[in-house]
């Protein structure tokens, strides 16, 4: 796909999720809140179906997996047991021309030999920009447009300023390796570690009163010294918004194994929302600050942690392709010993082919015994598990008490919701009764997650063709099917209006309804239209429901 169609594509995903309901800007007469976003009438109904069908297949199908609801704010204590407190972090940099403030680690890396021209916005930028770097640094880059150019990458540790017609650089400075991502400029600051969780404050602690009063004892003490006399008061009433579900499932392994009388190999899920200051914002949906996820963590025996992590890897592909259309644009990725979080001994990503490449929507690790024994050393609290039936492979004794290690698939839920909008988004040329052609835009998710399961439309608003739409409505909502009533515009826009719903089915009540008790029913993806008895149109629709 080209850059162009892959910009249209998610241009036109996300004017059809705001024009049908499926996703606005967060408090859009406002401005926008970036990175947050709302999710409409549709949209909600979308993620819904979409968690519920994960939560099914999971906890409700399955006998060995249990779910729990936790709070969002946990125990401080937790986050610097997982780790989350000391590395959750990612270098940030400031461009000390621009001041652009991006992720080091996803920046630009020019190689030895290569020019470094800085590309600004428009001429007057660029006339700006030569004049910061000519104060600050003491060189004059040449300007040609919107560019400034004369410096070059040296070797990885240095680039220089070069004139015309010389190979030897007038000046040196110290290269970080990368530059920044909008303007391409090498002068930076030092990195700084900026940590992802959302914090606040709990209690009736006022800790600006703490701030002031200890700034106002201590005015010898250098910026150093202040800021982390700072951390120390803030940090005793300090709380975090989860950055992940899944700390609570090892945090509550042990109420929850005993609760239950769960038996090694067991899960316990849990769906809903995690936060991330993310410094790096993108393509709407798929890294916002605050988003859900569904995760799922598998305590097994060690040493069989390989058997189990393919066995999810698995089963979790599986399933997301069994609610799209093209299940070719999913594949998994093994991660390289390099790139492995600390806690894991091998993990898989399972990738959709998004319109700018292949990107991560669920990650299945093999966490080890890395979380329970953390929690473990820092609560004080025995986390292990005993196997009456097994010997313990130490003493050769009956009975074993080890630490379970962990298979984690972490899918993301409002990701999750992107790719179904991607996979379902299909432009066709539709034939018209006069012979021509125009074309429609239809959202074709599978019935399991289709946000309307049906739309019932009086052809006319009149002769009681309302009133017996109404009447199949209700019957309907007696089923538990999520169907909707119909009546504004023609039926013509109402199909149209529905297909781009993604609406399965579309039931018309008509003239003919009336004399002989028929409806039409007619088939999203087909456009097929077939005359059946309003008698057992639930029945039917559950029918093709539970088919599809
Ligand atoms: N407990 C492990 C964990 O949280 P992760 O890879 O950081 O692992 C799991 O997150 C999934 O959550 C990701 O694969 C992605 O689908 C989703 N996710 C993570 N950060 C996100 C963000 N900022 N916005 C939307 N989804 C996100």
């Amino acid at each position: 796909m080209s850059e162009n169609q892959q910009h249209t594509l998610m241009d036109k995903i996300i004017s059809l999720s705001k024009q049908r309901g499926f996703i606005f800007q967060s408090s859009e007469i406002y401005g926008g809140l970036k990175s947050a976003y709302d999710y409409g009438p549709l949209g909600v109904e979308l993620k819904r179906n979409i968690m519920n069908e994960w939560w099914k297949s999971m906890v409700h199908e399955r006998e060995n997996i249990i779910g729990i609801d936790a709070s969002i704010i946990m125990h401080s204590k937790v986050w610097h047991a997982s780790g989350h407190l000391a590395g959750f972090s990612d270098p940030l940099v400031d461009c000390l021309i621009s001041k652009e403030r991006f992720r080091a680690d996803k920046a630009p890396r020019p190689k030895s030999g290569d020019e470094l021209p800085i590309v600004c916005i428009d001429k007057g930028q660029a006339k700006s920009f030569q004049e910061i770097i000519k104060k600050r640094f003491n060189i004059e880059l040449k300007r040609s447009g919107k560019k400034l150019e004369g410096l070059k990458v040296i070797n990885s540790d240095s680039f220089g300023f070069f004139t015309d017609d010389s190979n030897k650089p007038v000046e040196t400075f110290p290269f970080r390796g990368y530059v920044g991502p909008t303007f391409g400029s090498p002068f930076l600051s030092e990195e700084r570690q900026f940590n992802l969780m959302f914090r606040s404050q709990i209690g009736p602690v006022d800790v600006l009163n703490e701030i002031s009063s200890f700034i106002n004892k201590n005015e010898k003490m250098n910026e150093k010294e202040i800021r982390s006399g700072i951390d120390e008061i803030i940090k005793k009433s300090a709380v975090y918004l989860r950055p992940e579900t899944a700390q609570a499932m090892f945090v509550q392994f042990q109420n929850c194994q005993q609760s239950m009388s769960m038996k090694i190999p067991f899960g316990i899920a849990q769906m809903g929302k995690s936060f991330r200051n993310e410094i790096t914002v993108e393509h709407f949906i798929f890294r916002s600050c605050e988003f859900e996820q569904m995760e799922m963590e598998f305590f097994v025996e060690p040493g069989t942690q390989k058997k189990w992590l393919e066995y999810w890897r698995d089963a979790r592909m599986n399933w997301w392709q069994s609610l799209a259309n093209n299940p070719n644009k999913f594949r998994y990725r093994l991660h390289e010993k390099g790139e492995l979080a600390h806690y894991a001994d091998a993990c898989y990503d399972i990738e959709y082919e998004y319109p700018w490449g292949y990107d991560e929507l669920e990650g299945v690790a093999s966490r080890t015994d890395y979380d329970l024994k953390k929690h473990e050393e820092h609560s004080g609290s025995k986390l292990s598990y005993f196997d009456q039936q097994k010997t313990d492979p130490e003493t050769g004794k009956n009975g074993w008490r080890y630490t379970p290690y962990v298979i984690e698939p972490a899918a993301g839920a409002t990701r999750g919701l992107l790719v179904y909008l991607l996979d379902a988004y299909h432009e066709e040329k539709v034939p018209n009764s006069d012979g021509s052609e125009s074309s429609r835009v239809v959202m074709k998710f599978h019935p399991k997650i289709a946000p309307i399961k049906t739309a019932v439309l009086p052809l006319v608003k009149k002769e009681g063709l309302p009133e017996i739409a109404r009447d199949i409505v209700s019957k309907f909502f007696k089923a538990g099917i999520n169907a909707r009533y119909d009546e504004q515009h023609s039926i013509g826009k109402r199909y149209r209006r529905h297909d781009e719903a993604g609406t399965p089915y579309c039931i018309t009540i008509d003239g003919q309804t009336k004399e002989d008790g028929t409806v039409t029913i007619r088939d999203r993806d087909s456009m097929k239209q077939e005359r059946l008895n309003a008698e057992n149109v639930v029945e039917i629709i559950q029918k093709k429901l539970s088919i599809s």
